[in-house]
């Protein structure tokens, strides 16, 4: 049983020397959360800094974004080979700041999801529902079109190989975090949208997880882990957050 996944997305926040320290304090602390894999998912920029911090550790690195094409005449993006090299062993995919600010559309995530495992980065999917889908009371169709077309791209094999991250996009920095009862009801569906071969796969929980609300939400069954933001960025709290899931 692989050991329970605790990520923290520190978005484009900090600067490289605030990035190295926050990093060194993980490493320092990494100890009072063994039972856990930390992985965390600084601003590119700071990747190199911050895998020279996390060597000897084990700590985990990844990308918050990546480019879905492997190499080409693509200015300003970065492939999943470059992420490798920096050190990561992760990525981020779809992230719901990605789909809302940035146009990704599921098809363009589905490339990138396939494109991250063909270069042996395990892909984070992040899906999630927005405020009016939950009110009109589409949030399981709106979950499941997401994933599905992941699905069609790459296969269910591939797709229960990576992680998903349920995060509703009404508590994702917001302070309003979903209930652990809705929590536990979208990732029962994912599971059971991933059937047999999804026994295993994490999914994780993310919208303004928090060291005060965490362990309610990973008491649930189908709750393997956290994809932390705001509270990541401070050292104790995320190390907290990842205490809580032991
Ligand atoms: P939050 O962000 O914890 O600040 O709500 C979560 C995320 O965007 O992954």
């Amino acid at each position: 049983m692989a050991k329970p996944l605790i990520a923290g997305n520190w978005k484009m926040h900090g600067t490289a020397v605030e990035a190295a320290a926050l990093a060194r304090q993980l490493v320092e602390n990494e100890h009072s959360c063994a039972a856990v894999q930390l992985v965390i998912f600084p601003p590119i920029l700071h990747l190199g800094l911050v895998a020279l911090e996390l060597s000897g550790s084990s700590i985990a690195l990844g990308a918050q974004n990546m480019s879905e094409h492997e190499s080409g005449a693509f200015t300003g993006e970065v492939s999943a080979d470059m992420l490798k090299e920096a050190g990561c062993t992760y990525t981020l995919v779809g992230h719901s700041e990605r789909r809302t600010l940035f146009g990704e559309v599921d098809g363009t995530v589905a490339d990138k999801f396939e494109t991250a495992q063909r270069s042996g980065l395990v892909p984070i999917l992040c899906v999630g529902e927005t405020l009016q889908q939950r009110q009109q009371g589409l949030t399981l169709d709106v979950i499941a079109e997401q994933i599905n077309t992941v699905r069609e791209k790459v296969g269910l094999k591939n797709i229960c190989s990576g992680v998903v991250a349920y995060e509703p996009v009404w508590a994702i920095g917001t302070g309003e975090v979903a209930s652990p009862e809705q929590a536990q009801l979208v990732h029962r569906a994912i599971r059971e949208l991933l059937g047999s071969s999804g026994v295993s796969t994490s999914l994780l929980y993310g919208g303004s997880v928090k060291a005060s609300n965490a362990a309610e939400l990973f008491a649930q069954p189908d709750i393997d882990g956290g994809l932390v933001g705001g509270a990541s960025l401070e050292a104790d709290e995320f190390l907290k957050i990842a205490q809580l899931m032991t």
